[in-house]
């Protein structure tokens, strides 16, 4: 937004009184007098005039490991939500950057930066996400090779990008695929009429749960905090 529709808005000011408030300096943007309306205020900028605060958020990046039975919502009526497991008083600010269904354990990525959780989400970034799966039947060689070769999604008119494939145990693996299809994995698994009866997600791009135990989360590393 434009610094000078935030002045307008916060002191339902007309445009020429707006000018004329920037230009006798009494606004400052992180910290520095600004005098341009035309300057772009950015969702975290601090901003302040004759000492009220007219807008300051902080960015907020936590890694949380979902537990299966939290569903990947902000509310719900029936189940625990992610945020509900978040025990700060800032907690309702925050978005997921990408959903694990109900039943789904591991990394979820939460914040209240959308540049961020775009770049993470974005299906043009292919940003790879490794699963350790668990099926109710043994895993053959057809099914690896059709994984590798990616699988064509008719509903969504997609072809999925070559997964890798890491044969772990006869009915276990480890899977990294480059989308985020609705209940992608288990769909997957299902066209060779395999279900899946434990799904775990280990990482997500350069972001990895390591030894977090289920229900804990911690705040992203500034390193971790580059966009991919
Ligand atoms: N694939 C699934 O089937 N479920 C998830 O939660 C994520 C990927």
């Amino acid at each position: 937004m434009r610094l000078d529709r935030l002045i307008q808005l916060s002191f339902r000011m007309g445009s020429k009184e707006a000018r004329i408030f920037l230009a006798r300096r009494n606004v400052q943007v992180n910290g520095n007098v600004e005098v341009h309306g035309s300057a772009q205020i950015g969702h975290f900028d601090r901003v302040e005039a004759r000492n009220t605060v007219l807008q300051a958020r902080v960015p907020r990046y936590l890694l949380l490991h979902k537990p299966v039975g939290v569903v990947s919502a902000t509310t719900d009526l029936l189940h625990q939500t992610v945020i509900d497991l978040i025990r700060e008083p800032w907690a309702s600010e925050l978005h997921l950057a990408g959903r694990l269904d109900r039943f789904t354990s591991g990394l979820v990525v939460l914040t209240n930066d959308s540049s961020f959780s775009t770049a993470l989400t974005l299906p043009q970034k292919k940003v790879p996400k490794t699963y350790l799966v668990t099926t109710d039947s043994d895993i053959a060689s057809e099914v690896v090779e059709a994984f590798k070769n990616g699988m064509l999604f008719a509903k969504e008119g997609v072809t999925t990008e070559p997964a890798i494939f890491d044969l772990l145990g006869n009915r276990c693996c480890r899977l990294t695929i480059f989308e985020g299809k609705h209940h992608q994995v288990k769909r997957m698994f299902l066209r060779f009429g395999i279900r899946v009866v434990a799904l775990h997600r280990e990482s997500i791009g350069h972001l990895h749960l390591g030894d977090l135990a289920a229900g804990d989360y911690r705040e992203l590393t500034a390193e971790e905090r580059l966009v991919p």
